[in-house]
């Protein structure tokens, strides 16, 4: 893996399959950045295998060794803290971050989420999504603010809806986006080229 300063803590709960889209990417040399830590809340999370066979810091920490969520959060600020972490990005990661933790890293977190926000935030997105008739879906990387999927948006991309398609089957072909805009969004960050103003984010030139 190559190293670079621009240093990521990834955070995941399941597959962790946009974690292996970022780290491809990082192997490529395509993003210029490097996973410093890799945190879950769920101890047989797939996602922590795919890291430590990149040979990245892959840790479980147990949601039972914490009386509340406070604490747990307080917690992963401080693994990330001592890693230097620049972004942090949740990557599948189903646990809401309190807003302590959010205020420490503003501005530093993004997130991927499998619809079109504002439309169908929270859980069962692509049964959500075809229950309510759309023709295109997607998925959105996103900054996190304290509200559930609310944050100003920085990338977006489309699929259409099939008339015969199942939540598996949208979600398969959402993923395959997914995969693209997630590590194309932390190379923008990397490379210092978004602004933010209100809720909108620009992308600015790549200039060397
Ligand atoms: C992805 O589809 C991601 O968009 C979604 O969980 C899946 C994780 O897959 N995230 C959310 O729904 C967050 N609200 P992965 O573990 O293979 O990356």
């Amino acid at each position: 893996m190559p190293t670079h300063s621009f240093k990521l803590g990834v955070l995941v709960s399941g597959r962790g399959s946009n974690l292996q889209s970022i780290l491809n990417q990082i192997e490529e040399g395509t993003v210029p950045a490097e996973v410093a830590v890799i945190l879950s809340n769920k101890e047989n999370a797939p996602a922590l295998e795919r890291g430590r066979q990149s040979g990245i810091k892959s840790l479980f920490v147990n949601p039972k060794d914490f009386t509340n969520r406070a604490d747990y959060d307080s917690a992963l600020v401080g693994i990330l803290k001592e890693h230097g972490v620049d972004l942090i990005c949740l990557a599948g990661y189903m646990r809401i971050l309190n807003a302590d933790f959010i205020r420490t890293f503003a501005g530093k977190i993004i997130n991927i989420h499998p619809s079109l926000l504002p439309a169908f935030p929270g859980l069962n997105v692509h049964q959500q999504a075809i229950d309510h008739g759309v023709k295109f879906s997607g998925c959105t990387v996103h900054f996190v603010e304290e509200e559930v999927d609310s944050g100003p948006i920085i990338l977006q991309a489309v699929v259409p809806v099939e008339k015969d398609d199942s939540a598996e089957s949208l979600a398969d072909r959402i993923l395959q986006e997914e995969h693209k805009i997630y590590p194309e969004a932390v190379r923008l960050l990397a490379e210092n080229r978004i602004r933010i103003e209100g809720r909108r984010v620009s992308i600015q030139e790549f200039t060397e």
